[in-house]
């Protein structure tokens, strides 16, 4: 295992940041039920909706034929489209952002090497509208990515585009469009049947926002030319790190316990910081992960708990500007996690000038590379500072290894945590009756009794509209 991940926990210690921090009796304290969370997490390893644990191990020979497919996409293609929302979009974005040029699209074709990339998830008809202002839908692979083979949004996307392709290209319309859904359930598998487009499979047991390392990440990634094995051989090597349940050797773990014991004391948000725009949309992916799996109202055993902690995403310089001040001066209510990168992938000199203000010359002859790492720095020692808990993970160099584990790792804290918590962390029941209204509002079959009920609600008071 190559070791691409510091993981800092110091200032989540009282030594450091005094009454909002741990002592060692309260990590002493913790090690029993975190080493059951740990237990019940590997043994329902692979089982029921934990299947993405296996994705490491069994993703190799389904990758071997993502790499062939996506290599034919980009000798074709000028595009590559990805039609999703949540889990089934913040992670090929994530990824995308991660890896690859930060102003991909806006290269020439040389110097991309591939087709440009975009991710449409949401029903904003400007946003639909637009995309075909900078696509040719006849030089563009769509992949249309549901698990479930029913989300709206997604299928509302590709009506549109299947019916804008088929007038364009008649019977060859089909040879457009990838659908990655389930084998089995779900409408897009029926269409994808009956109309003949190629087909990639979300593995059972592999949910929404634990399904990157699936066809569902792998194959935009594989179109960019990402190397996905190396990704997932990152991935496997955080899984063999956290086998154990030691908090000191295990970082996923010892993350979980601490943000665990720290929504025990009202601490319910989570920043997510990172110092490095290529992983910014990190963030994204990170809030949906954290805020549907451990944002439940009851627990295992049927009691009202109302957990969860609200994640906030944040980018370090630039929310220095903004946000930083809320946390270090306003409520004691957040953690903070801060990721730095400490070697990127160019380095940008300052250059030489106006010595006769030393307010400005003070920069020359630095690097952006060592400014954004010294703000870095100084955050941290201003949280700490404060009396604010926060953590720094970081990370040698950004590349498909260090995110494979980044992710992996972020999976795994978030599995631990809800263990912890004694919920359910796969289900989120909470979106269900705003999507049901929807279906209601639209008039869908079945929905009927809905519609009523949605019909009898109190009418607003127009006292309050202005
Ligand atoms: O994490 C989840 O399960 C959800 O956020 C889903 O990803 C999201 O609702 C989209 O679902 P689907 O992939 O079935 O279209």
């Amino acid at each position: 295992m190559k070791k691409v991940l510091t993981f800092d926990f110091n200032n989540m210690m009282a030594d450091a940041i005094g009454k909002h921090g741990f002592s060692d009796g309260d990590i002493d304290a913790i090690k029993q039920k975190a080493a059951d969370a740990h237990k019940k997490v590997m043994s329902e390893a692979g089982q029921g909706w934990q299947g993405w644990m296996n994705l490491p191990y069994n993703q190799n020979e389904i990758a071997d034929d993502i790499i062939e497919c996506a290599k034919g996409v980009r000798e074709k293609f000028d595009a590559f489209v990805v039609l999703g929302i949540g889990g089934s979009a913040l992670g090929p974005s994530a990824v995308f952002n991660a890896l690859k040029h930060l102003r991909y699209n806006d290269l020439p074709k040389e110097k991309r090497g591939g087709p440009k990339f975009y991710v449409e998830d949401n029903v904003d008809p400007e946003r639909m509208a637009s995309l075909f202002d900078v696509i040719d839908a006849e030089k563009t692979m769509f992949n249309v990515i549901t698990k479930s083979g029913a989300t709206s949004e997604t299928m509302s996307q590709f009506l549109i585009i299947y019916d804008l392709l088929k007038q364009k290209l008649g019977d060859k319309a089909a040879s457009h469009i990838i659908a990655t859904t389930d084998e089995k359930k779900g409408n897009l598998i029926k269409i994808a049947k009956t109309e003949g487009f190629k087909t990639y499979f979300i593995p059972d047991g592999v949910g929404g926002r634990f399904s990157e390392l699936c066809p569902v990440g792998l194959l935009p990634a594989a179109v960019l030319g990402i190397d996905i094995k190396a990704m997932l051989e990152g991935a496997k090597d955080m899984d063999e790190l956290c086998k154990s349940d030691d908090l000191s050797q295990n970082p996923a773990l010892m993350s979980a316990a601490l943000q665990f014991m720290s929504m025990e004391r009202g601490k319910n948000i989570s920043v997510m910081m990172p110092y490095a725009d290529s992983l910014r949309l990190i963030s994204d992916w990170y809030c949906q992960l954290w805020a549907e799996s451990l944002g439940k109202n009851v627990d295992n055993d049927g009691n009202q708990v109302f957990v969860g902690q609200t994640p906030v995403k944040a980018l370090g310089v630039t929310d220095q500007h903004s946000q930083v001040q809320l946390y270090t001066e306003g409520p004691f209510d957040k953690v903070v996690t801060l990721i730095g990168v400490e070697n990127f992938r160019s380095e940008v000199k300052i250059p030489y000038g106006f010595d006769e203000l030393p307010d400005v010359n003070f920069l020359c002859g630095s690097t952006m590379n060592k400014l954004i790492n010294t703000e870095l720095d100084a955050t941290e020692y201003a949280l700490m500072k404060a009396g604010r808990p926060n953590y720094r993970i970081s990370i040698s160099k950004v590349d498909e290894y260090s995110l494979g584990q980044l992710l992996y790792c972020f999976m795994l804290q978030t599995a631990y945590c809800g263990a912890m918590l004694n919920i359910n962390t796969y289900n989120q029941p909470g979106v269900e009756e705003g999507k049901n209204a929807t279906y209601a509002m639209f008039g869908k079959k079945g929905y009927e009794a809905k519609k009523a009920e949605l019909d009898s609600a109190p009418a607003k008071n127009q006292k309050y509209v202005i």
